[in-house]
C-alpha cells in the first residue's frame, strides 16, 4: 500500500512558531519516510472565519513559501492551493450527506470559534471539519501530521471514512492515522500559557511570527509572560507553571536539548537569564527560514510553478478516488460526448 500524507494550515494570518514546531517540522522529518507528501494550503476553509476576502491571496503565497522555508522540498513533495482541486467540496457534499449532525455538536473547535454567538455563526465554519474529512480522504492519506489541536478533526475523519464504507457497503476509505508530535504538539501563547499560540490572537506579542525580524522576536521573548519562581531542576518542577514550561519547550525545541537538560544548566536562575539564551538561539534558527521565505516571495514565477505542480499531481489523484466514490454511490455515469 503506497503511504501518503496528507496536511495543511489555513491562510488567515501570518504563520507563527507553532505551526512551524507543532506541524510543519514535523512534515519534514516524515517526508522521508513516507512515499508521497501533498500539503495544502487550506484556503477555502480560510473563509470559513474570514471578516473579509482581502488578504486570502497574500496569505495563501505567504504560505506556499514557508512551507518550503521551513524545509519541506517543493519538488519532492506537492504544494498546493486547496481551490485548485474542485473535487475537495465535490467530496465534502457527499460526506455531508453521511455525516451526522450529533458529531459536529461535540467539535470544540466550534463551539471556541462560534463562542456566545452560535446562532450567527456561518454554516462553513459548522460544516469545516466535514470538508476537512474530504481534504485528507480525497488523497487517501494514512498519515495526518498534525498539531494536538486537530487531532479530534482527524479522528472525525476517520469516523467518516467508516460511515461512507457502511454506506456504500464497500471499502472505499482507509482510515487515516492522526501523527501528533511527542514535543510541541501545544505551543501555548507568550501572553497567556494556557491558551495555545494562535494566528487569531488579537496580541501580536502572543506569537512569534516566521517574518518576524531579530529586533522584534527579542522584543517578544523580553515582554513573555513568566512567574516569579526560579527555574526548576527537572521538568517535573515545571507542573502547574505553564508559561515557564511553554518557553523552556520553544527553547528545548530550538536548540535541540532536552527539558531536563535545559533545567539542570538554569537550575535557580531567573527567567531573564533564560530568556537572553532563547532569544540568540530562536534568532539563529528562524534566520534561514525567513531569509528564505522573504527570497521565494518575490519570486511569483517560482511560487506559481511550485503550485501548479502540486495542484496537476493532487488533481490527478482527487479524479482517481471520486470516480471510485460517484460510481460506488450509483451516480449516473456522465455520457460520453456523441
Ligand atoms: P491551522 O491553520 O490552525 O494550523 C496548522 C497546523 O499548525 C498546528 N498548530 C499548532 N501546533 C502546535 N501549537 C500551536 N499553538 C499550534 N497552532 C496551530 C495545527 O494543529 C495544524 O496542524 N483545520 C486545520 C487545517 C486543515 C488540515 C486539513 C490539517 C484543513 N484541512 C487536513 C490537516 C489535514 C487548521 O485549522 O490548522
Amino acid at each position: 500500500m503506497t503511504t501518503r500524507i496528507l496536511s495543511g494550515v489555513r491562510p488567515t494570518g501570518n504563520i507563527h512558531l507553532g505551526n512551524y514546531l507543532g506541524a510543519i517540522q514535523n512534515w519534514v522529518s516524515m517526508s522521508h519516510n513516507i512515499d508521497e507528501h501533498l500539503f495544502c494550503i487550506v484556503d477555502q476553509h480560510a473563509l470559513t472565519t474570514a471578516e473579509d476576502a482581502s488578504d486570502l491571496y497574500n496569505h495563501t503565497r505567504l504560505i506556499a513559501a514557508a512551507y518550503v522555508a521551513c524545509g519541506i522540498d517543493p519538488d519532492k513533495s506537492y504544494i498546493f492551493a486547496q481551490s485548485h482541486v474542485p473535487g475537495h467540496t465535490e467530496l465534502a457534499w457527499y460526506f455531508n450527506c453521511i455525516t451526522p449532525l450529533g458529531w459536529l455538536n461535540r467539535m470544540t473547535q466550534f463551539k471556541d470559534k462560534a463562542g456566545k454567538n452560535k446562532e450567527h455563526a456561518n454554516l462553513g465554519l459548522y460544516a469545516y471539519p466535514v470538508l476537512m474529512a474530504a481534504d485528507i480522504l480525497l488523497y487517501k492519506a494514512t498519515h495526518v501530521p498534525v498539531g494536538e489541536d486537530q487531532k479530534q478533526h482527524v479522528e472525525l475523519a476517520r469516523d467518516i471514512a467508516h460511515a461512507f464504507n457502511n454506506f456504500v457497503k464497500c471499502d472505499v476509505f482507509t482510515l487515516p492515522e492522526p501523527v501528533i508530535p511527542e514535543q510541541n504538539a501545544r505551543i501555548m501563547s507568550l501572553r497567556d500559557g494556557t491558551k495555545k499560540m494562535s494566528k487569531s490572537d488579537i496580541s501580536d506579542y502572543s506569537r512569534i511570527h516566521l517574518l518576524d525580524d531579530e529586533d522584534t522576536l527579542a522584543i517578544k521573548i523580553r515582554k513573555a509572560k513568566t512567574d516569579m519562581d526560579p527555574i526548576p531542576d527537572s521538568k517535573e518542577g515545571l507542573v502547574d507553571r505553564p508559561e515557564a514550561k511553554n518557553l523552556i519547550g520553544i527553547y528545548a525545541a530550538v536548540s535541540n536539548q532536552t527539558v531536563d537538560a535545559i533545567c539542570t544548566t538554569f537550575e535557580g536562575q531567573t527567567f531573564s537569564a533564560l530568556k537572553a539564551t532563547l532569544t540568540d538561539a530562536l534568532i539563529e534558527h528562524l534566520r534561514p527560514i525567513r531569509e528564505k521565505l522573504t527570497l521565494l516571495l518575490d519570486d511569483k514565477s517560482e511560487l506559481d510553478r511550485i503550485l501548479a505542480r502540486g495542484a496537476d499531481r493532487a488533481n490527478e489523484l482527487a479524479a482517481i478516488s471520486l470516480n471510485e466514490v460517484r460510481s460506488s454511490l450509483n451516480l449516473y455515469p456522465r455520457p460520453k460526448g456523441q
